[in-house]
């Protein structure tokens, strides 16, 4: 399963931003929303594209337009911190939401939510989840998606941990991920070291 890594300096600066502790929530969803315009560019570098000419003040330029049908699914609610970046990047996409929850004790994730737009097998579909930690989201989102008949698909994400790589790669090895960083491991509490905590909670301000 390819995972691509984003490593622009930029991209490391502003992830060090949300690692920070001390990174209060107006500032941490800034970043995140700088962070995910990066990733998402990076996500669609491969997408096809068609020829337009567009009239400049001189005369005619030839130049480009994306020429496929994009859907985003955030899984909700810390997804939701990528959304308006991915959709800054992409703005005639079309989106779908996956609510889940992880058991804070098991760590196992459930559904609560699912809504998508319709054609999903003639769509690049962008999964976005910035915490990849067990997998187990991403798995149950994927299955999700797959079900529905979606069949190209990508996860963004900004933080991963080799485990949950391993396991989305178990699922689903031609799922391409893009992540802003690959982490040491997971704690008992499956939390992603070092990480940066819990993302929806530093997103919205309910730690
Ligand atoms: C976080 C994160 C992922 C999931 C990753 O969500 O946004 O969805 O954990 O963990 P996993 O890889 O072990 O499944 P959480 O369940 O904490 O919900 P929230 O977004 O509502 O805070
Ligand atoms: N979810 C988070 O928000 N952070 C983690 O480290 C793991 C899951």
């Amino acid at each position: 399963m390819p995972v691509h890594l984003i490593s622009h300096p930029v991209a490391r600066a502003l992830l060090t931003q949300l690692r920070d502790k001390q990174t209060p929530s107006p500032l941490f969803r800034q970043y995140a929303q700088r962070l995910s315009v990066l990733i998402a560019t990076e996500a669609m570098r491969d997408l096809p594209t068609e020829v337009i000419t567009v009239e400049t003040p001189l005369g005619p330029a030839e130049g480009a337009r994306i020429a496929t049908d994009v859907v985003v699914v955030p899984v909700l609610r810390a997804g939701l911190g990528m959304l308006e970046a991915v959709l800054s990047v992409v703005p005639h996409a079309r989106v779908g939401h996956i609510g889940l929850q992880r058991d804070e004790a098991t760590a196992v994730a459930s559904q609560y939510y699912a809504k998508f737009p319709v054609g999903l097998d003639a769509s690049e579909v962008l999964l976005i989840d910035p915490m990849l930690a067990t997998g187990g989201s991403a798995v149950a989102s994927l299955e999700l998606l797959a079900s529905r008949g979606a069949r190209r698909l990508r996860l963004l994400c900004i933080v991963a941990a080799p485990e949950g790589i391993a396991e989305v790669e178990r699922h689903f090895p031609d799922v391409q991920v893009y992540t802003a960083a690959i982490d040491s491991h997971l704690n008992a509490q499956k939390f992603i070291v070092p990480g940066l905590g819990d993302f929806g909670d530093r997103l919205f301000g309910t730690v």
